[in-house]
């Protein structure tokens, strides 16, 4: 039986020893690395490569007598292959931290650098929960997208092109040591970028604040990355969505606003804190499959989901919802409790529709005779159907499937 009552009362976070968020704060970068490294590897991609910021970043953390080197040639989705190189070209050089500069595959690199350079062996050991059998290196992260959250979150996301599979490595040891997050290096962002990216963020907001509690017990606590919705995560949530709200449209709009860049920026490391220890749940699940099949951003292939696994959970946890949309404005107490969480599902597509994301599965590449496969597929993130609150079977997604294939968002109760 589903509850979505915290019997513990519990809160739970993990997160960096330091945050530090603020336009301009990419300047204390060096004071954080010269704390903790003699030698720091850089990684980021060659787009942010060629930035007078990238170059200015790494001339003061030189100026501050730290030995740095840079690998700059870290791929979209982070193939193991990227990791292989990289490794290949570092090891025994003596590197005593990671920073990533860039988005969430760039982090993700970071993370995945400091763990096989402090560990050795191949990162392919290191896929799954709490495999990871010491200390990485110290993790810097400094996002330059307002999106994934990996600036404080223990996952990094691998893309295993011999096998041609999705693999995580999930473990506290890669939880950053510091993040510096300043939304002036999100300025340059495209506007297709920064909807999918915020798109990706509102994602995590609302599956987080409609994870399950698991109640965990001790041991679980110990042992399992995903613990379950809690009340420190649920304050992060509630913070991140009544940002996005105010700062979704504007920032697709006027990418130039850096107090609206600041506002989904600061959404998106709520929502990071958020799901680093609840997870997300069935959009998630659900759109690794997809991404194998048509190539979309994931920030728009979760939110294409995002209005049909709403609907499905919505019989699960209609508290949640309706709380949603208190937090979002667009309900109050005086409606019934499933009028509020109409209006809040509403206005969460309201959002993505603002900034272009798509609401459909259509426009996201799927088709019917892919139902079978995804539904089967999706069924594999066992960690993520757990957090669910709706009992995801494959009879239930490839249903969903279908609803949202038919675009269709009527107030229907069973998929
Ligand atoms: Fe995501």
């Amino acid at each position: 039986m589903v509850t979505m009552e915290n019997r513990l009362g519990l809160g739970f976070v993990r997160q960096p020893k330091s945050v530090l968020f603020g336009p301009g704060q990419r300047r204390q970068l060096p004071l954080t690395v010269k704390g903790i490294a003699k030698h720091a590897l850089i990684v980021t991609d060659e787009r942010m490569a060629t930035t007078p910021e990238f170059a200015a970043m790494v001339a003061s953390v030189r100026d501050a007598g730290v030995i740095v080197s840079v690998y700059d040639r870290a791929l979209p989705d982070l193939p193991r292959s990227n990791i292989l190189e990289a490794v290949a070209l570092f090891a025994g050089k003596g590197i005593d931290a990671t920073v990533g500069i860039g988005g969430g595959s760039v982090m993700d690199l970071a993370k995945s650098l400091a763990v096989v350079l402090a560990n050795g062996g191949d990162v392919r050991d290191y896929y799954g929960e709490f495999k990871v059998p010491g200390p990485a290196l110290p993790i810097v992260t400094v996002p330059t997208t307002g999106g994934t959250g990996a600036e404080v979150t223990s996952i990094a996301v691998i893309f295993d092109d011999d096998a041609n599979v999705k693999m995580a490595i999930t473990d506290a040891y890669l939880e950053p040591h510091a993040a510096i997050i300043d939304p002036e290096l999100t300025l340059t962002c495209p506007p297709g970028l920064t909807a999918a990216t915020a798109a990706d963020a509102l994602s995590h907001l609302i599956e987080a604040f409609t994870a399950r509690p698991k109640n965990p017990t001790p041991e679980e606590l110990a042992t399992k990355i995903y613990v379950g919705k809690n009340r420190i995560t649920d304050m992060f949530c509630a913070k991140g969505l009544a940002l996005m709200n105010a700062g979704l449209k504007r920032v697709v709009q006027t990418p130039s606003d850096l107090a609206a860049r600041s506002d989904v920026m600061f959404a998106a490391y709520c929502a990071g804190m958020a799901i680093n220890t609840t997870g997300t749940a069935a959009a998630h699940a659900i759109q690794g499959p997809i991404a194998g099949l048509s190539h979309t951003p994931h920030g728009f292939g979760v939110g294409a989901l995002l209005p049909y696994v709403m609907r499905f959970n919505l019989p699960y946890c209609t508290a949640e919802f309706a709380e949603i949309g208190r937090l979002l404005g667009v309900a109050d107490g005086a409606q019934t409790e499933l009028e509020q969480a109409h209006a809040g599902i509403a206005r969460v597509e309201a959002m993505l529709a603002e900034v272009g994301a798509p609401l459909d599965l259509k426009a996201i590449g799927v088709k019917p005779e892919h139902f079978a496969q995804i539904a089967k597929q999706s069924m594999l993130a066992a960690r993520l159907v757990l957090n669910n609150p709706g009992p995801m079977s494959e009879a239930a997604v490839s249903a969903l499937l279908a609803r949202g294939y038919a675009a269709d968002r009527s107030w229907w109760t069973q998929p």
